[in-house]
């Protein structure tokens, strides 16, 4: 697992940390690396919604990096991965990486995804959806990113919000490319 190129988490400012922690936690238990990122933006929204200080982040993730820290080896494309989420993604972020700057570690390091043609998924998080977010969000597709919006899957029967935060990450680690037991496709017969 040390040797294996990381999955690159962003988590910013947006609402939605517990999707953040879920996908984390689902990355650990299939053993994936990972390399961590947090904005200054997500410290009050992960301190509001799961209580938690970003440090308590740590232990989920194989290296933990500054968003100030733009030496970090994922701000090059020299430095193999597997792929990088944003989760959740707030309008400041996807307006930044839209605009192809990378300013701060996270952003630098969606750059490179972009750049590199590697896998970048992205879950922005605002309600309605402004029109310059939507214009910065088609940008972003059309660049090759995923747009994985935050969406409940009323279709899937879901019974709590611990239900609906589980299909959430489960569809970033479908995007990885990472298996997973987060939740049950339609129709699906598997456990
Ligand atoms: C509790 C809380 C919830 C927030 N929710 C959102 C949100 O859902 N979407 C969003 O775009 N910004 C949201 N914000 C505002 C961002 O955190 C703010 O724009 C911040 O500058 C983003 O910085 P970052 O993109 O570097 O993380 C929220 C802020 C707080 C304190």
């Amino acid at each position: 697992m040390a040797d294996e190129p990381p999955i690159v988490v962003g988590v910013s400012g947006a609402s939605g940390a517990p999707i953040a922690l879920r996908v984390l936690d689902a990355l650990r238990d299939a053993r994936v690396p990972v390399a961590l990122v947090v904005s200054d933006g997500a410290v009050a929204v992960l301190r509001e919604e799961c209580g938690l200080a970003p440090e308590a982040l740590a232990d989920r993730a194989q290296v933990v990096y500054s968003d100030h820290d733009l030496a970090a080896p994922i701000a090059s494309g020299s430095r193999a991965t597997r792929g990088m989420a944003i989760v959740p993604c707030s309008a400041n972020t996807v307006a930044r990486v839209a605009l192809g700057l990378g300013d701060t570690l996270l952003t630098r390091a969606a750059h490179v995804h972009l750049k590199e043609r590697r896998r970048l998924v992205i879950v922005p998080r605002e309600t309605p959806l402004p029109t310059i977010l939507l214009r910065h969000l088609t940008t972003l597709s059309e660049l090759g990113a995923v747009v994985l919006d935050a969406a409940p899957p009323y279709y899937l029967h879901p019974r709590s919000v611990d239900d609906q935060t589980s299909y959430l990450a489960g569809k970033v680690l479908d995007h990885l490319g990472v298996s997973h037991q987060l939740y049950r496709g339609w129709k699906s017969e598997a456990a």
